[in-house]
């Protein structure tokens, strides 16, 4: 039922109805539940290392670790046997292979590449999505070129196109621009499918915004210090803007757009309801890294419960409409919804 069609429903009143009747007891309050969380909502986030046997602890995301190549097929069998559809993989590229022009985007044999293909050898049952954004390679940690301090769009596309065939010849599922250039989505799927990737999936960061609460990503991808003073405005969307998200949208879903998604989370539940009423394409949020690192933080000092904290956020998405939620904290909500599942806490 509609907000508006639940206002109007009740006919009885206190004390005849008693709201509180159905919340009395766990089974009831699970039979009535309008919105379920399921491991087949969530993505996991994997930040990717070089090195064997590495294992780097982010500070600023607690519990988060980058992962050397050879450590992934593992932690994706591992998720994939919590149901889990899907990694998001995002590489923490050594300061030497950056560039101004970021040529080792384009690299097959870059770490995202080699991550891909060591994961579709032992897991090809999982989907793997690749970030497409210069960021992870150029020395300024911007996502486009730049020339002269501009961030440049119509260059920035083609070497966008190399970085998603790359991706694609891989082994990559799904492709995921969120780099906000104009033009991306239409340039990556013609550059796709004249390479022969027709079946390659474009998953867009439509309404992305110039957050603060990416911080700690950049830290653990490392392009936080390339990226210094400066900000991502010029591209990224300013989060007092709805309308032109749904410009942004509708750009992409023109573009040919499989699916898209919006960008921080929580702060932006309205915009995501908003796209996902005017669109009904399959809607992604992604719950990012500050966050993560908020509740974690709140958790760790025993100010918050932080398991809790993240349950009623991943919830909230759902509640808002979300189809599927990227977020770090993705193998243990699932971990948690099993547990809950055998009969647990
Ligand atoms: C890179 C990219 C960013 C995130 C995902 N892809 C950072 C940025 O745009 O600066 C942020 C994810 C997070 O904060 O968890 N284009």
């Amino acid at each position: 039922m509609t907000p508006e069609g639940a206002a109007r429903a009740p006919l009885a009143a206190f004390p005849q109805l008693r709201m509180r009747r159905l919340r009395r007891t766990p089974w009831l309050r699970r039979l009535v539940a309008e919105h379920r969380l399921d491991p087949s909502d969530l993505i996991q986030p994997v930040f990717v290392c070089e090195g064997t046997r590495r294992r780097e602890p982010v500070p600023s995301m607690p519990g988060i670790e980058r992962l050397s190549v050879d450590l992934l097929p593992a932690f994706a069998e591992r998720c994939a046997e919590l149901g889990i559809p899907a990694l998001a993989l995002f590489p923490a590229t050594p300061p030497e292979k950056k560039s101004e022009g970021a040529e080792e985007a384009w690299n097959p044999d870059n770490l995202v590449c080699r991550a891909i293909r060591a994961i579709k050898r032992s897991v090809p049952e999982i989907g793997l999505i690749g970030d497409v954004a210069l960021d992870p390679y150029t020395t300024h940690g911007q996502d486009g070129l730049v020339r002269e301090g501009v961030v440049l769009n119509d260059e920035t596309l083609e070497a966008l196109q190399k970085q998603a065939v790359t991706l694609a010849d891989a082994g990559c599922d799904v492709v995921a621009p969120s780099d906000m250039m104009d033009g991306r989505v239409r340039a990556v799927r013609e550059a796709l499918d004249a390479a022969g990737h027709r079946d390659t999936v474009i998953l867009s960061y439509a309404a992305k915004y110039a957050s603060a609460f990416y911080g700690p990503f950049r830290d653990a991808v490392g392009s936080k210090s390339a990226l210094g003073r400066a900000d991502k405005k010029t591209y990224q969307m300013d989060p007092a803007n709805v309308a032109e998200a749904l410009r942004e949208v509708a750009l992409d879903v023109a573009e040919s757009a499989d699916m898209v998604m919006v960008k921080p989370g929580l702060p932006y539940l309205d915009v995501l309801r908003a796209v996902k009423e005017a669109f009904g394409l399959p809607t992604l949020v992604y719950q990012v890294s500050g966050e993560y690192a908020m509740i974690r933080a709140a958790g760790e000092r025993g100010w918050l419960d932080a398991a809790a904290c993240m349950e009623e956020c991943l919830i909230a998405f759902k509640r808002a409409g979300a189809d599927a939620i990227l977020t770090y904290a993705a193998v243990e909500a699932a971990e948690r919804l099993r547990r809950r599942a055998a009969g647990g806490a």
